[in-house]
């Protein structure tokens, strides 16, 4: 753990369909149990001005002017400095906090990073920005691309310029996405998310277990 931190940071990350949000409330109660007490927050998003921000970003704009990838990664950038510095920041103070977001830094190295070809920007960014704000552990929903195109499809969420990225796209963030994961593997916990709500949930609890033994 970080050794200025009292609470414990967590993210959550993996792809588009991999069922990081579908899980947030029971990631949350496993640590809520245990009698700690616990924040979720989405990034981008999660304040006031980092939603304003993740409405830009979120925007669609038919035939107008385009945000640039670069415009594109500054401003996940300031919605998550943002975020960082009014909620979760303090609330890191505070012993016995668990903060848990629903994506992080691991989603900006493998959507703008390896999907947009900017892998050296989001790295410098990171180190600059970023460096004290490094989750304590992140849980990697690894999910076969397959698998998580069926569940797009499927689910049919409401479009927006982020969640309409092509084929190729998608299959540049799950590469990214593994390569995080072999680069950071004392803080990412893997599990298989192609697998049943079920079997995820297993996996989840015995994650979590881990994640506190290694941090109390
Ligand atoms: P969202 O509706 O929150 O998707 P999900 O429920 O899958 O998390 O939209 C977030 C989108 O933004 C998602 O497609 C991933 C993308 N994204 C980036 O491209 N870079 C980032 O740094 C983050 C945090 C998200």
């Amino acid at each position: 753990m970080n050794v200025e931190r009292k609470g414990l940071f967590i993210s959550l990350e993996g792809p588009d369909g991999s069922g990081k949000s579908t899980n947030l409330s029971y990631v949350k109660s496993l640590f809520s149990n245990r009698d700690l007490n616990t924040y979720t927050f989405r990034d981008p998003g999660g304040s006031a001005i980092s939603e304003e921000i993740r409405d830009l970003l979120l925007k669609e704009r038919a035939g107008a002017e385009q945000l640039h990838k670069e415009t594109e990664l500054l401003l996940f950038c300031a919605s998550r400095m943002q975020l960082v510095k009014t909620k979760i920041d303090p609330l890191l103070n505070v012993e016995n906090n668990v903060v848990i977001t629903d994506r992080f830094l691991d989603s900006t190295y493998a959507y703008q990073g390896v999907g947009d070809g900017l892998t050296s920007e989001v790295l410098s960014l990171e180190a600059s920005l970023f460096g004290n704000y490094i989750p304590d552990a992140t849980i990697f929903f690894d999910i076969s691309l397959e698998e998580s195109l069926r569940r797009i499809n499927a689910r049919q969420k409401e479009y927006n310029q982020l969640n309409a990225r092509d084929i190729e796209f998608r299959k540049k963030t799950f590469k990214g996405y593994q390569e995080r994961f072999k680069n950071n593997h004392e803080r990412m916990y893997r599990i298989d998310a192609t697998a049943s709500l079920e079997a995820v949930q297993e996996q989840l609890e015995v994650v979590v277990e881990q994640i506190l033994n290694h941090h109390s």
